[in-house]
């Protein structure tokens, strides 16, 4: 069956107030994460009326802003940018994971090219239940973690059909970065050494990121500011531009990952990563507040579930209610999320395998749940049922890249190796680090993801499947012109993430760059607990409290970019999230 998840109906769209996005945000009383410092937040924005482009990496963000200097267009821009990334930034994505890439172009079309991994053809319902019991190792780390790569493929398509330069000119930067090395960043150090006992247990693996230490001569990861040079990425970037994406995918890395495969106990063969394809797949659109919301449709959770947490919301006049205390639109706010939380454990899988209800962005559903928040208290809830539900179907990782330019093209790139470092491994010769996708799947029944998640038979483990994602790139239209783009990283949070960015930017009126500092929550339903970011105003924490929610404080919720665009003035402004260390360019 193939992509049964279409566009719906748009009915029983209300409108209940509209807070215009170029508004002056005159309301600065929301708290900010401590982390963040008054210099972060003047400077995690940049303007242009050319072009712009967002990520979580200066020197990524400079290759995208090298492209716009080319002659190319938002498209290469972003694959440039997404392509250095796997080098600087190769702890969150990289050729070895997978991708959604959402497109407008100037003409105004849509396109959602998925590049998600897919389960290798010798994957099974029950592959991990029989190589761990209950244990979730082996979905998280080494060879059987990881699905076949997509990204690369995507990187490719979307160039080849929507970019202006070449594969070869978007891998140049990211090229000279892998073979000249490039001062690690905080981030990356501090990721490195969390995952130093994994990446140990891999020797190819171990010599990239470890070195022996001057003076105490013991050998251990790279540390903050210490120069990584990767010549084998260096090398494999270099093959790919003279030889195409098909050294990857039925040369060289097919062949020494079949090699390593059988060597370490995979399944993933030569002929799974030749046999990997891309999917062209339909967004999915709804209203909400007179804007139109494009996003990702399955096997991303991201689109649904942003669309139908704001449906939800368009029943709320969240002004109104923040105006009247700030803790009243927050639960509401987090008991919709709880609501679409419940219906992705329930309802979502990759759509080539199993049905997801066309009725889970529907309106009048959305009325019905919304029914069922109370002001004053936490509801418990179950998933729902649907309409059109046929009854017997029943920290710290990824990146987004965001980018837009003057002719009207735009792209929401969010791109992965799922958790830090993947599968901690890499293919030996080749410096790529696999994914460790295979975790997005239920691996075993009842026992939560890496992010808490659980999840159902539709999304159980199969050959040639995609596992269910969070990954939510949304480009925000108002009267058929795009004037946002938002996506994500941080598992389920994504979801989160972006429906903050969208109310706190449409319905609270800040600017893009406010609208991703401010501190976010998020529930996901299991765990029942709603987590806060660290430093949320004590007065919304006890307002929440009173209203019987279970409270948990974290302190990372994500990293979010966009760009949005201010249609009088006719400018872009570019925002990274100031809870990393990223970079907003334009020319
Ligand atoms: N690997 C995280 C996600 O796709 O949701």
């Amino acid at each position: 069956m193939n992509n049964r998840f279409l566009v719906l109906g748009l009915f029983a769209f209300t409108i209940t107030f509209n807070s215009s996005p170029s508004q002056a945000w005159q309301t600065a009383t929301l708290e900010r994460p401590a982390s963040v410092s008054q210099q972060d937040r003047l400077s995690n924005t940049a303007s242009s009326k050319m072009n712009m482009i967002a990520s979580v990496h200066p020197l990524a963000t400079r290759a995208g802003l090298d492209a716009f200097a080319q002659g190319g267009n938002a498209v290469d821009a972003a694959i440039a940018t997404a392509l250095t990334l796997g080098v600087v930034d190769n702890y969150n994505s990289g050729i070895g994971g997978g991708c959604f890439i959402l497109i407008r172009n100037s003409a105004g079309e849509f396109f959602a090219i998925d590049g998600r991994e897919m389960a290798p053809s010798a994957a099974h319902k029950n592959l991990f239940r029989d190589v761990q019991g209950s244990i979730s190792g082996p979905s998280r780390t080494g060879a059987l973690a990881s699905g076949v790569p997509g990204a690369l493929k995507a990187y490719g398509q979307a160039v080849e059909k929507h970019g202006r330069l070449s594969l070869k000119s978007a891998l140049r930067m990211g090229a000279k970065a892998a073979n000249e090395g490039f001062p690690i960043t905080r981030a990356y150090a501090d990721n490195l050494q969390g995952t130093k006992r994994q990446m140990s247990r891999f020797p190819a693996t171990a010599k990239i990121f470890f070195r022996e230490d001057p003076s105490s001569k013991q050998i251990r990861p790279y540390e903050f500011d210490e120069k990584l040079v990767q010549k084998d990425l260096a090398a494999t970037y270099a093959n790919i531009a003279q030889k195409g994406t098909d050294w990857f995918y039925h040369g060289e890395f097919a062949k020494a990952t079949d090699k390593w495969m059988k060597e370490n106990g995979g399944v993933m063969t030569f002929e799974d990563v030749s046999n990997y394809q891309t999917v062209d797949r339909t967004p999915v659109r709804t209203t909400y507040r007179g804007y139109e919301i494009v996003g990702f449709p399955p096997p991303s959770s991201g689109g649904v579930h942003v669309a139908q947490v704001l449906n939800i919301l368009e029943q709320f006049d969240l002004k109104q209610l923040y105006d009247d205390e700030p803790a009243k639109m927050y639960h509401v706010v987090a008991e919709a999320m709880k609501l679409a939380f419940a219906d992705r454990a329930y309802w979502l899988g990759d759509p080539d395998f199993v049905e997801v209800p066309l009725g889970l962005i529907d309106k009048n559903y959305a009325i019905e749940l919304a029914q069922r928040i109370d002001l004053s208290t936490v509801v418990a809830s179950q998933h729902g049922t649907p309409p059109n539900a046929d009854s017997e179907f029943f920290e710290r990782h990824t990146t987004h890249v965001a980018a837009a330019d003057a002719d009207g093209n735009w792209v929401a790139l969010t791109t992965t190796v799922n958790t830090t470092f993947g599968a901690k491994y890499v293919i030996p010769g080749t410096g790529v680090i696999m994914n460790n996708q295979m975790d997005d799947f239920v691996a075993i029944p009842g026992k939560p993801n890496a992010f808490g998640l659980v999840g159902g038979e539709k999304n159980s483990v199969e050959a040639g499947k995609r596992p269910l994602s969070s990954m939510s790139p949304t480009i925000v239209l108002r009267d058929g012109q795009p004037i946002l783009t938002v996506g994500a990283a941080g598992g389920p949070k994504i979801i989160t993430e972006v429906l903050w960015a969208i109310i706190n930017h449409l319905d609270l009126g800040m600017p893009i760059g406010e609208a991703i500092a401010q501190p976010r929550l998020h529930h996901q339903w299991a765990p029942t607990d709603l987590l806060l970011e660290s430093n949320f105003d004590p007065n919304v924490v006890k307002g929440l409290t009173s209203r019987n929610h279970s409270i948990r404080r974290s302190s990372g919720m994500g990293i979010c970019q966009g760009i949005s665009f201010d249609p009088v003035t006719k400018t872009f402004t570019g925002a990274y999230d100031p809870r990393t260390t990223g970079k907003a360019m334009g020319q």
